[in-house]
């Protein structure tokens, strides 16, 4: 009997000191990520074949050079849980597998990200990882995933600061440095407790390819980029190396945008210390729009070492003032005509 309450005992230690130790990967965004998601220019439509061509585009666009790093699968990539319950990708859209996918990214000196949900279901209604987080984990990790962009849908009775950290904490005994992105819309304001569960965490609800418009989708909205803006007020403090405020990915060069709505749309992301995640189509990108978002001194400004978040300064009806520190010592100014 004796014996049996010894090893219970050393079991138990074990499990606890393993939970203890669980945490989130060090050193993965020191400054902001930067990459490319799916979901703004082609919602559900996803496939190998065009994540491929995504993986070419951003080489030949000289925006791999520029930093931007991660190929980011949204939401739909999902097929069938196995009879063990591991998910497996649609076979129909990535006939070849996940992990030779991963492997073609790698090679071309870029990573991969995926999309998954903390409820029962996505927000598109594939298989959430509510009760599956250490399988998911582990198959992105035996996928050879980078990057795991974690949302918020059919959570009902969840508590957020838990299930956040669940997959965290599976992410980190999965063993492979995976970039956890927070994205529950700031609903429960995860600047105040996610400081050390993701390296950042979405402050809004979605954006919207317009300048200040809502659009209304039913029981939610979406925004435009000066209502996104103005949600940014008194986040910054929050925000510093490894833990950034997420204001979504970018519409720039969307349809919806003037060219020069999306320069100063690029040039806030930048000022605020934003994760710079694309969401055009970077096969199709005009002249203008490259050069736009491969500007070395804008994203120099995104990926100064200070960390420090930017903010609106000075306010008239007719010009703003927005400025970032930088680490050198200058500052980073927007003069804005809203
Ligand atoms: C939510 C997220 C979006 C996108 C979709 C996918 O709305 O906020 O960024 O991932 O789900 O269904």
């Amino acid at each position: 009997m004796k014996n049996m309450v010894t090893k219970i005992t050393v079991l138990l230690c074990a499990l606890l000191c393993f939970t203890a130790n669980a945490k989130k990967f060090e050193n993965l965004a020191l400054t902001p990520q930067m990459g490319w998601n799916s979901w703004n220019n082609f919602d559900c439509d996803v496939n190998e074949d065009m994540i491929k061509e995504m993986a070419d585009a951003m080489v030949a666009t000289g925006m791999r050079d520029a930093g931007y790093q991660y190929i980011n699968i949204d939401d739909c990539w999902h097929g069938e849980r196995d009879e063990n319950g591991f998910i497996q990708e649609s076979k129909e859209h990535f006939p070849s597998g996940m992990k030779a996918l991963a492997d073609y990214v790698h090679s071309k000196g870029l990573k991969l990200g995926i999309y998954s949900d903390a409820g029962t279901k996505t927000c598109a209604g594939r298989a959430g990882s509510r009760g599956y987080e250490y399988q998911d984990a582990l198959t992105y990790a035996r996928w050879g995933i980078d990057y795991l962009k974690y949302d918020w849908c059919a959570t009902e009775n969840v508590n957020p600061i838990g299930a956040y950290t669940l997959m965290r904490d599976a992410l980190y005994s999965a063993g492979r440095p995976i970039l956890f992105s927070i994205c529950e819309w700031g609903d429960n304001k995860p600047w105040e407790w996610a400081k050390d569960i993701g390296h950042s965490w979405r402050t809004t609800g979605d954006i919207y390819p317009c300048w200040s418009c809502e659009k209304k989708q039913g029981s939610w909205s979406s925004w435009g980029v000066l209502p996104i803006l103005d949600m940014q007020d008194k986040l910054r403090k929050y925000a510093g190396p490894g833990h950034w405020n997420d204001m979504d990915m970018m519409e720039v060069g969307n349809e919806g945008l003037s060219f020069e709505e999306s320069r100063a749309h690029f040039s806030f992301w930048c000022l605020l210390a934003a994760p710079l995640i694309a969401g055009n189509d970077p096969r199709e990108m005009s002249p203008e729009i490259t050069a736009l978002m491969t500007d070395p001194e804008a994203i120099a400004i995104n990926q100064d070492p200070l960390g420090k978040q930017g903010y609106r300064y000075y306010r008239d009806p007719n010009r703003e003032i927005w400025v970032r520190p930088l680490d050198d010592g200058d500052w980073a100014v927007i003069l804005h005509n809203p």
